[in-house]
């Protein structure tokens, strides 16, 4: 699937761009198999605001060689410590991109959210690199059509990152083939088949950043500890549960439920880590401190707003837009103290890829 075998380009060179958002998972994918495989579907948000803008320039090498030649600059300075990293991915999708090895590439990216904020730019960033690859591809002369482009991207982007598979498209996207989500596939992310209830439209998810440090174990190490993890069958099982009892309830718009099942599966990521051998925490103090006081809140308030984490001590907090005022107003009374020299990102979920 996704194979080219292309070598007569119609064009020698080009530019293309394009923006890719973040996303949040709400049913996590934690743990995964032979090349970049979940072990169970995931949902997420596609988010607007925390992106990376990626711009990739490419003209035909003189002679065809055997290695890749590109350069990568973030944020227009050239930054040689993420050309490992890059190489790699296009050993793992040259097979899938042959073109890569044909033309010589400068690629210049950045992200909206500040550095070291503690947000993950993988899944922006390898979306967004995605994107432009597939759309280089097309350019070149490919025939996929606008439906097999946007698949391959999130092919491609799920071959770097698991989690950037989600963020092609939005506002609400599933990874792994799952029996009620028709179309869904391990191999790339697809957008849910139905309509989400109109509570969910511009639902908001406010970033808390309590720790803006690097994470003490990567997302990669944490999902091989899946392998022989005492819980991991029941787990992954019960994700798919969450993912199917999820489906309903963003038709419904049943917030209770909505609530329960995100909250779960948030603190289930987190007690993965904490029964893994070796264990380890990722939450801070903070992180609990600011889950406590969001369930007082919502107890006293009747505001349904709830909480998830992604691999590290950030909190997310979500909520629909009609309650902005009051959570917001919240958040800065009672948890920005939490946050890291008060800092948090307000973002809202969105649609995936833009071309710029
Ligand atoms: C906790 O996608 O970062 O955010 O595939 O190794 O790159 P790799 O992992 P990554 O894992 C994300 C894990 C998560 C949950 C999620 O986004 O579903």
């Amino acid at each position: 699937m996704f194979t080219t075998e292309n070598t007569s380009y119609i064009k020698e060179k080009g530019k293309v761009s394009f923006s890719a958002p973040s996303n949040i998972a709400l049913v996590k994918y934690w743990g995964k198999h032979g090349v970049q495989l979940p072990q169970n579907a995931s949902l997420s948000f596609t988010l607007s605001n925390c992106k990376t803008i990626t711009t990739i320039s490419y003209v035909r090498k003189e002679k065809k060689s055997n290695d890749f030649d590109f350069q990568f600059l973030f944020e227009g300075n050239p930054k040689p410590s993420f050309e490992p990293k890059i190489n790699t991915f296009f050993e793992r999708i040259y097979e899938y991109c042959p073109f890569l090895k044909d033309f010589s590439f400068v690629i210049d990216s950045q992200n909206t959210f500040p550095h070291s904020s503690g947000i993950a730019s993988s899944a922006s960033g390898m979306a967004a690199m995605a994107q432009c690859l597939v759309t280089i591809e097309k350019e070149l002369g490919s025939e996929l059509n606008e439906e097999q482009l946007i698949q391959k991207a999130s092919f491609l982007a799920r071959l770097g990152s698991g989690s950037a598979c989600r963020s092609l498209e939005g506002p609400v996207t599933v990874w792994g083939a799952h029996e009620n989500i028709g179309g869904s596939s391990d191999q790339y992310a697809v957008k849910v088949p139905f309509e989400i209830h109109e509570v969910f439209k511009n639902y908001q998810d406010t970033v808390l950043l309590v720790d803006k440090g690097e994470k003490q174990v990567s997302s990669t190490v944490g999902h091989n500890l899946m392998h022989g993890h005492p819980f991991a069958k029941q787990r992954f099982q019960q994700a798919n549960d969450n993912l199917t009892e999820l489906a309903e309830v963003m038709q419904s718009g049943d917030m209770d439920r909505f609530i329960h099942i995100v909250e779960s599966e948030a603190l289930t990521l987190h007690s993965m880590m904490m029964t893994s051998s070796p264990y380890f925490i990722l939450m801070k103090p903070e992180t609990l401190e600011v889950i406590n006081h969001i369930w007082q809140f919502r107890r006293e308030s009747n505001i349904p707003v709830c909480f998830t984490l992604d691999a590290g001590a950030n909190v997310h907090v979500l909520y629909p837009e009609s309650f902005k005022e009051d959570v917001l107003s919240f958040i800065n009374n009672q948890l920005v103290r939490y946050c890291q020299n008060k800092q948090y990102i307000c973002d809202v979920i969105g649609t995936g890829v833009q071309s710029l």
